[in-house]
């Protein structure tokens, strides 16, 4: 028997569900690491313009793409433009399916560096600790690491099986304000620390001498990562949209909100490497070197936060949160699926794809060293292991090419009256704003969207 489809209560609790989605290691691990290396300034301005011009016409298009049709991304994308387009939406599943196998490892980092840091507010860092060696330590030590990416995972899955209402939007209306007000306490101490002022200047003064081909391209891809677009979740979770609730207003609000939550993130996090003087060593650490090895350092260093053993536990608890809400929206999209098109119930649904992605899982988490086959297998060059692998295959491929098809299916295969009655709700004058969405979607996203792709073909690399 086909069970009626779940709505979100309010608009409230929707805007938050899918504000949760696009917050995650998005905002605090991978925002902050390449405005650091593309230098700041003129690449934070190239974001924002990719964010709203490119961004949000594709946020608005996969919402209406599951209002219109009340179902999850294969068959939304059936039946809004053809049969033929299932695969579109089968890539997406594929696509959430990978991205949700490497992200939980991740995630389960920062449980481990919460564990730590608790372990630390009383005594101090114990002298002679390397950060360096202890993250190299940890993410090599197999059995921590399926341990931590297992209780990650359960905690997804948990969610997931309540359903819409009773889990996902319970856990956003939860915990996004407690996300928000850590945040908030974050940035309000970081204005007391001496290198606040030299790490805004790094981060909003444009110096767009700095700026190259590829940290355009750099930003536009992260758009799609950061918002959950090009596979699906937005798709999915708008179909649980009823009817009177507007996506324009929810569209414009998420995407401000992830935007805002990524600025500050990045002001906090280079305020305290400034007031350090940790400049030059921080880009050597790579891209999980400013979260989990010179933060917590500096969170522990005499002089540079006030309060900060208290701090960094809090910190980490940002993390595992804004992680939190993301992996449950990846989960949503495999297992929505196979509700909607298998005919299988949610809770056994919930199960069967929890499982079948922690097997990836596994292979995720033995990839930093602690399993010599399993880290040093390369399906692309330079990238070993399959946490490497996916990311990659996630970030340059699959995003964009899913967020093309959503351009095309929406600026182009579907009908202007399709997509005008969703955007138009009749309570206002949308007319305008309805014209400069449909340019937007037929011919500046997907070329900026085909610029990527055509340049990731060509070699370029974005992860
Ligand atoms: N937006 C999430 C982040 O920034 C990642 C994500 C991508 C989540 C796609 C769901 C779908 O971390």
């Amino acid at each position: 028997m086909q069970e009626e489809r779940a709505h979100w209560t309010s608009n409230v609790g929707f805007v938050l569900a899918a504000t949760g989605s696009a917050i995650g290691l998005g905002n605090l691990w991978k925002f902050p690491f390449i405005t650091w290396e593309n230098n700041g300034g003129a690449f934070v301005l190239v974001y924002l313009l990719c964010i709203a011009g490119v961004g949000l016409p594709i946020m608005m298009a996969e919402l209406l793409i599951g209002r219109k049709t009340q179902k999850s991304v294969v068959g939304a994308l059936k039946d809004a433009v053809g049969p033929a387009w299932g695969y579109v939406g089968a890539w997406g599943v594929l696509c959430g399916f990978i991205l949700l196998s490497y992200y939980t490892v991740i995630a389960g980092w920062s449980l481990y560096y919460f564990a730590r840091t608790v372990g630390w507010m009383a005594g101090g860092l114990p002298a002679g600790t390397s950060l360096g060696d202890l993250f190299g330590a940890q993410s090599a030590n197999a059995p921590l690491q399926l341990t931590l990416s297992l209780g990650f995972s359960l905690a997804t899955v948990a969610i997931v099986y309540l359903g819409v209402q009773r889990g996902i939007e319970r856990i956003a209306r939860l915990f996004l304000p407690i996300l928000f007000g850590i945040l908030l306490l974050l940035l309000v101490s970081s204005f007391a620390m001496s290198g606040s002022g030299e790490a805004i200047g790094f981060i909003f003064r444009p110096s767009f001498s700095e700026l190259t081909p590829e940290s355009v391209l750099e930003a536009l891809g992260h758009s799609f990562f950061t918002l959950s677009l090009g596979m699906g979740a937005m798709v999915t979770y708008g179909s649980y949209i009823a009817r009177h609730q507007s996506i324009v207003k929810a569209s414009a609000m998420i995407v401000l909100l992830d935007t805002l939550i990524a600025l500050i993130a990045t002001v906090i996090m280079f305020t305290v490497i400034f007031t350090a003087g940790m400049q030059d060593q921080v880009g050597e650490t790579g891209t999980v070197g400013m979260l989990f090895i010179a933060l917590p350092q500096l969170f522990f260093q005499e002089g540079v936060v006030p309060f900060g053993s208290l701090l960094a536990p809090l910190f980490y608890v940002l993390v595992a949160l804004a992680a939190l809400t993301s992996t449950i929206s990846l989960l949503e999209v495999v297992t929505s699926y196979v509700i909607d098109e298998k005919g299988i119930g949610r809770h056994k649904a919930t199960f069967l794809c929890g499982g079948a992605v922690f097997v990836f899982t596994i292979f995720a988490a033995l990839s930093f060293g602690s399993t010599p086959g399993l880290s040093t297998i390369e399906l692309f060059s330079g990238k070993a292991g399959w946490f490497n692998t996916a990311d990659h295959f996630v970030s340059n491929w699959m995003l964009p090419t899913g967020g093309f098809a959503i351009t095309l299916a929406a600026g182009w295969f579907m009908t202007r009256d399709a997509t005008e009655s969703e955007l138009v709700d009749g309570t206002e004058p949308g007319w305008f704003r309805y014209n400069v969405w449909r340019i937007f979607i037929r011919y500046v996203a997907p070329a900026a969207v085909g610029a990527i792709i055509i340049s990731v073909a060509f070699g370029r690399d974005f992860s």
